[in-house]
């Protein structure tokens, strides 16, 4: 985030680390963000989350910008778009007098008739109706398109999307999923979120069904070369939200499939983790120290979470073990596949994890893959 304030209709606003433009300008004492189209009634935040046109907004000189959602940055200029002389204090009020004349849609029928008149009432109500003027001089910003194949396009990731799309997949299509947030990422906890994480896992174990995902887009935008036809600003937003994409799913965004297990170093810490584990029926492998509840793991380990040496010693094993399952489980499938057993000079070395790789007075971030962080998140433990 750029430091320092953002400029609103020539006045500072303060912006904080984390905030939306609709945030700080709320701290800032904002509350009115547009004007009805019609009557130029007051219109505040309302949904907060991206779906509604109550809080739009010209930011930098692009109207209709939902300010809620955007993240805020020092010396954006800021303005509302509707309302005269200003959306504060709208004279344009006055034609909510008259909202008995304007029924919905009378002007798709009340200035048709003589055909010029509509020519006039057309320039009137975008006047009054506009929320900001497209900046007419400025260069014609640049957009990134991926073209996907598909036989079947799902927009909107809910019950009923993800539901379509399994019953797409079932008939033999190719489905792209998209959603314009995280599946389940808009949803409080309950039976309605339980009910999208199931039918989720179901779609993301299909191979027919692709997930268009942020994560994976802005990656690919990255990786091919996309990012650089866009303006700078827009660049380090991407960018932005990659790095805090990558922090928080980084570690699971290959996952294709549910894990086996999961393994748990700091139970307290990491107990949400623990909650999605056992609400999907993963068993917790974990460490467990004398202030953890050992109830909620189900494979125990006596140990002490906070003791680098030992956290390194007992992750490295199991580390170790899952390495050597996964061999034994490629080893049978060869078996299977050819009906030969495997000669001892064939068979793969299995990798192994050497924790003493580790300098002792690294932290636990340094330990090398497949341990990369406190907590291990196996996905094909056998
Ligand atoms: S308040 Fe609804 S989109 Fe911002």
């Amino acid at each position: 985030m750029t430091p320092g304030p953002l400029r609103f209709e020539g006045r500072e606003v303060p912006v904080l680390d984390g905030d939306t433009v609709a945030s700080a300008l709320f701290r800032a004492g904002v509350r009115t963000f547009s004007r009805s189209l019609k009557g130029h009634r007051r219109r505040g935040l309302y949904c907060g989350t991206g779906e509604c046109p109550n809080c739009t907004l010209t930011v930098d000189g692009v109207p209709g910008v939902r300010s809620c959602i955007t993240p805020a940055a020092g010396g954006m200029h800021v303005e509302r778009g509707r309302g005269w002389p200003s959306a504060e204090h709208d004279l344009l009020h006055v034609a909510d007098l008259a909202h008995s004349l304007m029924p919905v849609g009378f002007y798709l029928k009340t200035f048709i008739r003589p055909r010029f008149a509509w020519r006039m009432a057309e320039r009137v109500i975008r006047r009054g109706t506009g929320s900001g003027r497209l900046p007419l001089h400025a260069p014609a910003a640049r957009t990134v398109a991926r073209h996907a194949r598909c036989d079947t396009i799902v927009v909107g990731a809910g019950i009923a999307g993800l539901t379509a799309a399994l019953e797409a997949a079932a008939g033999g299509d190719d489905v792209l999923l998209c959603d314009e947030f995280a599946i389940g990422s808009r949803l409080a906890p309950g039976p309605t979120l339980d009910a999208v994480r199931a039918l989720e896992t179901r779609a993301r174990a299909t191979p027919a069904i692709e997930i268009l995902e942020r994560l994976r887009e802005i990656e690919d935008m990255r990786d091919r070369g996309l990012m650089d036809v866009l303006p700078k600003r827009e660049q380090a937003r991407l960018l932005e939200e990659l790095a805090r994409l990558e922090k928080y799913l980084g570690g699971i965004k290959a996952m294709s499939q549910l894990p086996s297990a999961v393994y748990v170093v700091d139970t307290r810490k990491e107990h949400i983790a623990i909650a999605e584990a056992r609400k999907l029926g993963i068993p917790v492998v974990a460490i467990i120290d004398t202030n953890c509840d050992p109830d909620e793991v189900d494979y125990p380990i006596p140990g002490n979470d906070d003791a680098i040496r030992a956290v390194r010693l007992i992750t490295s094993r199991i580390a170790n073990a899952a390495m050597e399952g996964l061999e034994e489980r490629r080893k049978r499938e060869v078996v299977e596949e050819t009906g030969e057993p495997l000669a001892a000079s064939e068979a793969p070395e299995a990798e192994s994890f050497d924790e003493k790789a580790v300098p002792a007075e690294a932290g636990i971030e340094a330990l090398p893959e497949p341990v990369p962080t406190e907590t291990l998140v196996e996905n094909e433990v056998s």
